[in-house]
């Protein structure tokens, strides 16, 4: 099948704005609608009520598995969380940090990421933001700004706004050299790049599934949580629901109502807080096979050729970038405008979509774009930027 009719909405749209929403290959277009018409079924009574839910529930095992493949991990350090926001303060919140400590991050992170370092102040520990110098945060920044009260490193893999790929191997260990844990907001690599997550040092990372794993629209996609084996049980969760706990029966009450003991679980579903949609888990694991089918790797070169073809065609004509020019340094691209939400309208009158982002446009091609695109992307650009 062409690549075109795999995915419906880039028939008719040059669609760059993955780093916004990924589209979706038809057949998990096709899997939403047999889960919808499924449980409408289900609560009209038509399929009866066998004390199961008819085959929708428990997508998440499934789902666990495929992601863990994608990412390089194993199913036990998955977890599903609500979105990548509540995946950050979980782990965060998990860590020890300590009154003198510092959590250091940069001032490229997403904002609510941002926020939930923010928050530590509360334990009592110092906020270190590292300045970014035209959108780049270099290695050597964190070495000046890591120390032995560092408690956590914290960075987005692929920056929000412009795409920088951190050298997370290279992080990890000036971490590491200080006992801090590095925890990764990976919502903008996990789908798009080819890395093994269990290799790269990261301590922890948690992503949305609406972008680059295509998921679905934000408003029903949903979220993974990667810890490290070896942190799985080391420290107490935070938080706390019925299906983190394990419950043993210690006695029946005079009223009639049995009394049970709590403990948290042992293993990755401590982390586990909410049951989670099904249709969100069903919805992205079928994009996220797509992915395997094509392999990583090959996901991975598809996106960085359109990104220098942008770059090239870019810089030919004169713009300046807001990402790094080369190609391992970056998964999409920031072109400065300072008219950038104008010409994003502009461009969409013609059915290219992209975002205005800090001063820019952001362009974020997946897999799915064709070089043709660049092109007609380009052209368009060269006369509404000009
Ligand atoms: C780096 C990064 N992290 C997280 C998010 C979204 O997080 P959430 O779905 O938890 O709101 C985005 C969305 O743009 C993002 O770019």
């Amino acid at each position: 099948m062409e690549l075109k009719e795999e995915f419906p909405l880039t028939k008719n749209l040059v669609y760059f704005n993955t780093a916004v929403m990924g589209c979706l290959p038809a057949s998990t277009i096709k899997a939403i609608e047999e889960y919808a018409v499924g449980l409408a079924a289900f609560l009209r009574g038509d399929t009866g009520w066998d004390g199961t839910l008819g085959g929708l529930e428990d997508r998440k095992p499934g789902s666990k598995k495929v992601f863990a493949e994608v990412i390089g991990a194993s199913e036990e350090e998955v977890a599903c969380v609500p979105n990548c926001t509540t995946g950050m303060n979980t782990i965060v919140n998990m860590l020890p940090v300590n009154r003198g400590d510092n959590v250091v991050t940069t001032d490229l992170a997403f904002p609510m990421g941002a926020v939930v370092v923010d928050s530590q102040r509360r334990r009592g520990a110092e906020t270190r933001f590292i300045k970014g110098r035209k959108g780049i945060v270099e290695t050597a920044d964190f070495e000046k700004a890591v120390d032995d009260n560092t408690a956590i490193v914290y960075v987005d893999h692929a920056g929000w706004f412009n795409g920088l790929l951190f050298d997370l191997k290279a992080i990890s260990e000036i971490a590491h050299d200080h006992d801090a844990f590095l925890v990764v907001d990976a919502t903008q690599s996990f789908g798009a790049l080819d890395w093994d997550i269990d290799r790269s040092g990261v301590d922890a990372a948690a992503a949305s599934t609406y972008k680059w794993l295509m998921g679905g629209i934000w408003s029903i996609s949903t979220g993974f949580m990667y810890i490290n084996k070896e942190l799985i049980d080391k420290y107490p969760p935070a938080y706390f629901s019925g299906s983190t706990m394990e419950k043993k029966q210690i006695s029946d009450s005079p009223q009639g109502y049995t009394q049970y003991e709590f403990r948290p679980r042992t293993g990755i579903r401590r982390f586990e807080i909410f049951r989670g949609p099904d249709i969100s888990y069903a919805t992205v694991e079928n994009s996220m096979k797509m992915l395997l089918k094509m392999g990583l790797g090959n996901v991975e070169k598809s996106i960085k050729r359109l990104d220098t073809l942008l770059v090239d065609g870019l810089l030919e004509s004169g713009f300046e970038l807001q990402t790094p020019v080369e190609e391992d340094r970056r998964i999409f691209v920031n072109v400065k405008h300072e008219n950038s939400g104008d010409v994003v309208k502009e461009l969409s009158k013609d059915g290219i979509i992209v975002s205005s982002r800090i001063g820019g446009v952001r362009i974020s091609p997946h897999y799915y774009n064709k070089e043709e695109e660049v092109e007609t992307f380009l052209e368009r650009f060269r006369e509404v930027a000009k």
